[in-house]
């Protein structure tokens, strides 16, 4: 099976996962929706409260150790699920650690810039800096490389994990990998699964799971929900992530446009903000499966799993395999807003 994902094993790689992730049936949540669900636990992925950015984050954290990098730097929202678990990383490797937290969800309260993933980066001893415009992604990658040039100034060897779009997609190598262990665990359970959805923020979760099932020969549809920007702006970022992985791999490109599928339909009001579809998945696979999601990514695309059954595009009775990505410490950031939601559900 290695073979075929050409150099993936070549890339230098920090052990952060504990894997391979669970998949499991979700049975009362099936009976809901009239879907077979299966549910594939990157939640699970042990360092941190887990997620998805483990898995990506191996890839940069062994960049970062074979570049002799003493410091590490990321950039992103104020619950970054991406800033937490790299600050644990960091801590784990014996590394400083500088986040960047932009401001991208509007009318948010002390709790939001306090809780959940805030007080994780607190507790591990993550240095925080503040960018004040969230959408302005050229000028975030600026001033993080700025706080590095600082840092370097003053003797330290900083790496800045990159993940602007004009930047190599090295995080989406760690989806390569779940593609990988996702198609040998459903072949050792002798399951076929009729699609696959997960969460398409910045496209490296998405955009490797796609070069990955294709290049190991699966032709599921993969269904991206798009949790940051509509799928008219998504689609561009998901091909040139494709693009630029089957080089990195040293493989032909396997995906083509008609692989990129998107559905937007849960995304409004915007990145980070609860709607009613997201808070009724919550609430239903939280009160079916005992399972959390958390508002800006799993329970947006779990809102986006049921659209997809309502519209057709899952036929009734499919068994659908949802990737749950983690976040859940944002949880306790919404506290107030999920307070007021449960009261009037
Ligand atoms: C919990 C969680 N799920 C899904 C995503 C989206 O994944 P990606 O950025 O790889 O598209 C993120 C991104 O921050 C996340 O934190």
């Amino acid at each position: 099976m290695s073979q075929v994902l050409g150099k993936l094993d070549d890339y230098p790689r920090a052990s952060l996962v504990s894997g391979p992730t669970p998949i499991e049936p979700a049975p009362r949540l099936s009976g809901e929706l009239g879907l077979e669900v299966l549910i594939k636990r990157d939640d699970l992925t042990g360092l941190a409260f887990g997620g998805n950015k483990n898995r990506q984050l191996e890839f940069y954290f062994g960049a970062a150790r074979e570049a002799g990098a003493d410091t590490v730097l990321i950039t992103g929202a104020v619950q970054s699920n991406y800033a937490r678990t790299a600050a644990a990383a960091a801590a784990r490797h014996g590394l400083a650690m500088h986040i960047q937290l932009e401001e991208r969800v509007p009318h948010v309260d002390d709790t939001y810039r306090l809780s959940g993933n805030v007080l994780l980066d607190d507790l591990l001893g993550a240095v925080r800096h503040s960018y004040p415009d969230g959408e302005d992604e050229a000028g975030a990658d600026a001033a993080i490389r700025q706080i590095a040039d600082d840092l370097r100034a003053r003797g330290k060897r900083p790496y800045v994990i990159p993940l602007g779009p004009d930047n190599p997609p090295l995080g989406a190598l760690g989806y390569v990998v779940a593609a990988r262990e996702i198609v040998a665990q459903l072949d050792a359970a002798d399951t076929k699964v009729d699609a696959v959805v997960a969460a398409s923020g910045s496209g490296f979760t998405h955009a490797g799971l796609l070069v990955g099932l294709r290049a190991l020969g699966s032709q599921v549809p993969l269904y991206g929900i798009c949790v940051r920007r509509d799928a008219a702006r998504q689609r561009p970022r998901i091909a040139d992530k494709c693009r630029a992985l089957a080089p990195m791999l040293g493989i032909v490109d396997p995906v083509t446009d008609a692989d990129i599928l998107l559905d937007d339909d849960c995304l409004a009001p915007g990145y980070g903000r609860i709607n009613d579809a997201t808070m009724a998945a919550m609430l239903l696979t939280a009160r079916s499966e005992g399972l959390f999601l958390d508002p800006p990514y799993t329970g947006k695309t779990m809102a986006g799993l049921i659209h997809l059954a309502r519209a057709g595009d899952l036929a009734a009775g499919s068994r659908v395999l949802f990737i749950h990505t983690g976040g859940t410490p944002a949880l306790f950031a919404y506290a107030p807003e999920l307070r007021e939601r449960m009261s009037t559900a």
